[in-house]
């Protein structure tokens, strides 16, 4: 089916060459050269593009107008050059993409095509969103839970494509597992996939280290070195934590995602590489938006396709077979003879906050199989790394639910000797008492004196 545009251009002759190279291109066009006339147009289009100086009405009134028409289609706004803050602005205000004028007619078949793109795979996700729950697997990673489901199907609808993914969540979720079942289920698969950890590297050596170097660049650049990029050519590029990027870099990943071109260190010569980025964030990219230490534009340019990956603990019904996958996964390498786990144990783990995710779930298993000697792992065997935590903020310095106060500091006080390996010295001394107001607690325990 053709895809209908609609232009807004008040000059007539841009109108004109747009409305003969969309049409050209295969699409169906409506020009309006108002923003007036746009707005009644608005609710057949496929895709808008305005300019932004419109007599009588501006171009982010009118995207607004547009979006209380037909909140999904993508707008891609034109505006003058040397306005880059007005194009910030509209995106923003949710534009989908911004033209520079002047802009040369293959830069705009480009913009109209990936909006399109990008805007047929969420319609398509959000009908895959529709049948969901059926899946309860997607190469080794479990989850039931909707917010999971939806992963999955984000995953198989973005994979074939070269979007740019941002993966937030946070630490132990499973951001560098579904990292790379988008690489391996994209087209690229037989690529390279390369991982950047933005964190681990101070700024002077991460620029090196992403785009190279040439020889003498600078004292000890005793070779020509290429980066990690040019490592990724043609595969995909993994940037972890790109929450930590030092606003320097940010401003060449911004070109290289633009334009996909970059120069190694001590060289001027540019080059062009072609790469798919996934990015991860475990912190709220929209908190260093408003403090200025991330870019606006580098965010817009990332967050083409966003995926949340929610908390273990917003997601309990997930636990259950996370527990038996990681069971049946470590058991062999625990040479551990535990083939099931009880129902009693799964409330347990069910019971619990789960502050490092998905990676303690697995770590917790681990620990628990190794010192399970039989072939069940019932909830005593189940070795978790602190005594449970209320759960709701408001309860936050309060007692959990359904304990006293004297069960609580038994519990407390068992989980300090657990950490201690029963050294009652010790466990005194993180519980801030002497030996001897231990052993008194512990007698009244009827844990010896
Ligand atoms: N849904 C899942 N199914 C199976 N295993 C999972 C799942 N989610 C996470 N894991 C496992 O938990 C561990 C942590 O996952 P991962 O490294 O992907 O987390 P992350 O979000 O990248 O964490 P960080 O922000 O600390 O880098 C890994 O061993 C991974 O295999
Ligand atoms: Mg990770």
């Amino acid at each position: 089916m053709k895809k209908r545009i609609l232009v807004v251009e008040d000059e007539d002759k841009l109108r004109r060459v747009l409305e003969l190279q969309l049409a050209s291109a295969g699409f169906d066009v409506d020009k309006a050269a108002s923003a007036e006339e746009g707005v009644k147009l608005a609710d057949r289009a496929d895709l808008v593009l305005t300019d932004l100086k419109l007599p009588n009405m501006d171009g982010l009134q009118l995207l607004a107008l547009i979006r209380r028409q037909n909140a999904q289609v993508p707008v891609i706004v034109m505006t003058a050059y040397g306005s880059v803050e007005t194009a910030v602005e509209s995106m923003k205000a949710g534009a989908t993409d911004f033209l520079l004028k002047p802009f040369s007619l293959d830069h705009l078949m480009q913009v109209v095509h990936k909006a399109i793109e990008v805007r047929d795979l969420r319609d398509e996700n959000r009908l895959l969103k529709q049948e969901l729950g059926r899946r309860y697997e997607f190469d080794n990673i479990i989850g039931r839970s909707q917010p999971m489901q939806e992963v999955f199907a984000t995953i198989e609808r973005v994979a074939p494509t070269r979007a740019t993914v941002l993966l937030a969540g946070e630490s132990g979720v499973g951001k560098d597992l579904i990292a790379r079942a988008i690489h391996f289920h994209s087209p690229r698969r037989d690529r390279p996939l390369v991982k950047i950890n933005c964190s681990a590297l101070p700024e002077n050596l991460m620029e090196s280290e992403l785009f190279g170097y040439e020889k003498g660049a600078f004292t000890g650049a005793n070779a020509t070195k290429p980066g990690k990029f040019e490592q990724a050519d043609t595969g995909t590029v993994f940037l972890d934590e790109i929450g930590d990027v030092p606003g320097a870099i940010q401003v060449k990943l911004l070109r290289v995602l633009q334009e996909r071109e970059f120069e190694r260190l001590g060289s001027n010569v540019t080059r062009h590489i072609d790469v798919r980025v996934i990015a991860a964030t475990n912190q709220d990219l929209r908190a260093a938006l408003e403090q200025g230490t991330f870019r606006e534009d580098l965010y817009y340019r990332l967050n083409v396709v966003p995926m949340n990956i929610p908390p273990l603990r917003e997601r309990k019904v997930d636990i259950p077979s996370l527990a038996a996958h990681f069971l049946r996964k470590l058991a062999p390498d625990a040479g551990s003879r535990v083939t099931s786990i009880t129902d009693a144990a799964i409330e347990k783990l069910m019971a619990y906050h789960w502050p490092g995710n998905v990676r303690e779930l697995e770590n917790v298993i681990e620990r628990s199989l190794v010192m399970c000697t039989g072939t069940q792992l019932d909830a005593a065997g189940i070795q978790l790394e602190s005594a449970p935590r209320p759960r709701a903020q408001s309860d936050q310095h309060f007692l959990p639910e359904g304990l006293t106060l004297d069960q609580y500091e038994q519990d407390i006080i068992r989980e300090a000797l657990r950490r201690a390996d029963g050294n009652k010295s010790q466990a005194a001394r993180m519980l801030g008492l002497t030996r001897n107001a231990l052993r008194y607690r512990l007698a009244q325990m009827g844990l010896e004196g």
